[in-house]
């Protein structure tokens, strides 16, 4: 069997959670190959409304295993709280959920050097979740990093060794040194982890490929905060590209199957950095009221503007999309033109092509189209799609090469129209 890869083609915020809740019937296994509590996946249905920040989004429908991979980065803390949540609402995580020995450890002081760095960055600061992603990553690449694996021995001593060099390096940037009560807290979330199914994800995976079952690989983030392709520096630390899913779970390339690329009908970035179609205007606002664009982690706004297609043809050519999914489409119900940006002017010259920066001197050429004018959340087959919206798929379709096969109206499961192909 193959790999099915799912992941945000924009600045993250897609609606990710949603759509692999959605699609897990389909799965044996859903799978997190990146990242970690800096994502925020929302799923709502029969009237309930869930955030998942570690744990995948597969955890809702019965029968499947959900595997974090060696490629997330946990916090023990922040994991504890999630499950004990889900465990309340009735969810038998520990017979569902496996955890990777290879995936690393979020110490308490990667959060303070997180916090540290931002404050140096000054106005260059990325806006990071605060969670301690990016020198978490940085310790994993220096081999200095803690993994889970590490709890079975002698972990006490690691810790103290991991600490006593964050301690120093927080001294230098001026950051917090006081861990004791975050520590003490810690090492409640380290014992908690204890309970769970910790095993070699990457033979798990494989073996249950060999005897036929299926996977989801669930991203987090989106391709614009990718660390190699993103909008650099202002991207967060991982490779959110389909080819992390590869390195994150420690499947082969020739495993991947269908890469459906998920995005808005128009596009949010939450946190610092360039944003070429951005709005300011009460366009912007209208977008953001409608479609409650407020991160679901920090709470922070979300940035609002029309949709980017020189973006998404980047991002759909770097992860090989083979379906788009196209979210939030109900939240354009009530305007009277929908702009898509098709093209960039760049220093008086106008390209179709993916710059190397978007800092700077960026125009995003426009292409109008009309509005549909018309309440969209109740339908539930694409025959009854106003004529308007029809017209905005094919337009999409036809200038990103690829069929729209899902289309969300509304943020609860039903809410979701199958396309015929
Ligand atoms: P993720 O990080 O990609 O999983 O996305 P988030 O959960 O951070 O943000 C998506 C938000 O949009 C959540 O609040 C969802 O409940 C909501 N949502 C998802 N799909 C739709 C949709 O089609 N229409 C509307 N109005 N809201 C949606
Ligand atoms: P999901 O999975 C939106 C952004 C942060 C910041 C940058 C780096 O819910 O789509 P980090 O804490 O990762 O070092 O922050 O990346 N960011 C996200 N934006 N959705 C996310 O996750 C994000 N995860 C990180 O706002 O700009
Ligand atoms: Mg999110």
């Amino acid at each position: 069997m193959k790999v099915d890869v799912l992941l945000g083609l924009q600045w993250g915020d897609e609606g990710k959670g949603k759509v692999v809740d959605v699609l897990t019937p389909r799965y044996n296994i859903v799978a997190r190959f990146q990242g970690g509590p800096n994502a925020g996946h929302t799923l709502e249905f029969e009237g309930k409304h869930y955030v998942l920040r570690s744990i995948p989004s597969g955890i809702f429908q019965r029968g499947q295993v959900n595997v974090i991979g060696n490629g997330v980065v946990l916090d023990p803390v922040l994991f504890m709280e999630e499950a004990q949540d889900l465990e309340k609402s009735g969810v038998d995580l520990k017979r569902i959920l496996k955890i990777s020995r290879k995936a690393h450890l979020i110490l308490p002081t990667h959060r303070l050097l997180d916090a540290a760095n931002e404050r140096l960055k000054g106005d260059r600061k990325v806006g990071t979740t605060g969670k301690g992603i990016g020198p978490t990553y940085t310790d994993k690449i220096s081999r200095n990093g803690l993994r889970v694996g590490d709890i079975a021995e002698n972990f006490e001593q690691k810790y103290l060794v991991a600490k006593q060099r964050h301690i120093a390096l927080l001294n230098a940037l001026g950051g917090q040194t006081d861990v004791t009560e975050l520590e003490a807290r810690w090492m409640q979330g380290i014992d908690y982890l204890k309970q769970f199914d910790i095993i070699d994800s990457e033979f798990f995976i494989n073996k249950q490929l060999a005897e036929g079952k299926s996977v989801l690989c669930e991203g987090a983030q989106g391709t614009m905060l990718d660390i190699d392709f993103g909008s650099y520096p202002f991207v967060t630390s991982s490779n959110t590209i389909c080819a992390g899913a590869c390195a994150g779970l420690g499947v082969a390339p020739r495993m991947i199957g269908e890469v459906f690329g998920i995005f808005k009908a128009y596009c949010t970035r939450v946190g610092a950095g360039p944003f070429p179609t951005e709005l300011f205007d009460e366009t912007g606002a209208e977008i953001r009221r409608i479609g409650h664009e407020y991160g679901a982690v920090t709470g922070r706004e979300r940035r609002c503007g029309w949709i980017d297609l020189v973006a998404l043809r980047y991002t759909i050519m770097l992860n090989g999309v083979t379906q788009l999914i196209m979210m939030k489409s109900d939240v354009l119900d009530g305007f009277d033109t929908i702009k898509a940006c098709d093209a960039y002017e760049v220093g008086g010259k106008v390209t179709r092509d993916f710059p190397f920066s978007i800092e700077g001197d960026i125009k995003p050429i426009y292409t109008e189209l009309p509005g549909w004018k018309s309440d969209m959340t109740h339908l539930t087959s694409e025959d009854q799609f106003p004529k308007a919206f029809s017209d905005y798929i094919d337009f999409l379709e036809q200038k990103l090469g690829v069929p729209i096969t899902i289309v969300s109206v509304g943020p609860d499961r039903q809410q979701t129209i199958l396309r015929a192909r």
